[in-house]
């Protein structure tokens, strides 16, 4: 019988076990570090693995992800290097990550900072009320995720466009591309949502340069990886009043230290990672179509590009 070895040292939830034996019975689930014999281990479902607990895997197929960022796998210095990485795709995750973005775009769009700030001092006032085909909105990553939430915010109406590597064709939403049209992209972005994944090119992506390239006023959504904001940059462009909003759900520093000045910055908003948390029974089932796919001998879905890191 293949075996299929779990490893997420982290994860205090316990569920993970019986939702990929549920997804697979023909297939033993173990639970590092109770690893039995290493041959017979044919796939890892992993996050944040320790290194050691992917050496000597002599059999192994594939390497299945329980997100779909795979920026920590390579930090791991003994990832064997002729083994798939495959990310999760799976449309509950897709689904929390859009409710997320939308959310926050609605709170920003209706100015609902402005009226908690008005409710705290009784102040009764009417702000403009923009229509969603006047507000810009940009997504940073238009692949599942951000495709995903870019297609649902122009069903809403707003005036979308997404930056990715490569054209997109999405239906109302506008595709900008490579570092060439980074600017213009954001120069038209007066609400900003990071969905990229971490990668030495993304890495700091959100600095003095690119949110001063924002319209002035512009709110921005981080909810790809902590690693892609210049964290005091971001400080002073919310103490400078360029930038009026912002959300972050992603930090460098996992989980953020209770001294760190987003806390308690006025116009941050924190949440702890959890802009869509990996539901154990559909991400399996994800896993459990791909290993029948490894076992019928057809492609992959979600193998990453070990190159692009994505
Ligand atoms: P994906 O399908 O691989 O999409 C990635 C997108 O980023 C693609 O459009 C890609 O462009 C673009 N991209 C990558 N590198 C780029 C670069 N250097 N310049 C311009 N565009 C670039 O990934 P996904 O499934 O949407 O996930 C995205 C990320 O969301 C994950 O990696 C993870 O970090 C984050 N995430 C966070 C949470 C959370 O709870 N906070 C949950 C899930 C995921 P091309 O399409 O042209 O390749
Ligand atoms: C969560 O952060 C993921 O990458 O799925």
């Amino acid at each position: 019988m293949a075996a299929l070895l779990f490893i997420s040292p982290q994860d205090a939830s316990g569920v993970w076990p019986e939702a990929l034996a549920r997804a697979m019975p023909a297939i033993e689930v173990r639970v590092w570090p109770e690893a039995g014999d290493r041959a017979d281990i044919e796939y890892a479902v992993v996050w944040k693995p320790p290194a050691d607990s992917l050496r000597a895997l002599p059999n192994l197929r594939a390497i299945f992800s329980l997100g779909a960022g795979v920026d920590y796998l390579f930090t791991n210095t003994e990832l064997p290097e002729d083994v798939p990485l495959v990310r999760l795709i799976d449309p509950a995750l897709t689904e929390g990550m859009t409710e997320y973005v939308l959310y926050h775009v609605l709170h920003y769009h209706r100015y609902m900072c402005e009226y908690q700030a008005q409710q705290r001092q009784r102040v009764w006032r009417e702000l403009p009320q923009v229509r969603p085909g006047d507000r810009t909105i940009g997504i940073m990553g238009l692949g599942v995720i951000g495709g995903d939430a870019a297609a649902k915010l122009a069903l809403l109406g707003f005036s979308v466009a997404g930056w990715s590597r490569s054209a997109k064709r999405l239906p109302q939403v506008r595709s900008f591309f490579g570092c060439d049209q980074l600017d213009a992209f954001l120069g038209r972005s007066e609400i900003l949502a990071c969905v990229l994944p971490l990668t030495p090119e993304t890495e700091g992506i959100l600095n003095k340069d690119t949110l001063a390239a924002l319209p002035r006023g512009a709110c921005v959504i981080s909810a790809g990886r902590g690693g892609h904001m210049i964290e005091e940059d971001l400080l002073a462009a919310l103490d400078s009043g360029h930038i009026a909003g912002a959300t972050l759900d992603v930090f460098h520093s996992e989980p953020l230290p209770v001294e760190h000045p987003f806390w308690t910055h006025p116009k941050i908003t924190v949440t702890p990672h959890v802009a869509s948390i990996t539901n154990p029974f559909t991400a399996s089932t994800q896993v459990a179509d791909n290993i029948r796919r490894i076992q019928q001998g057809e492609a992959l879905i979600g193998v990453v590009d070990r190159q692009r890191r994505y």
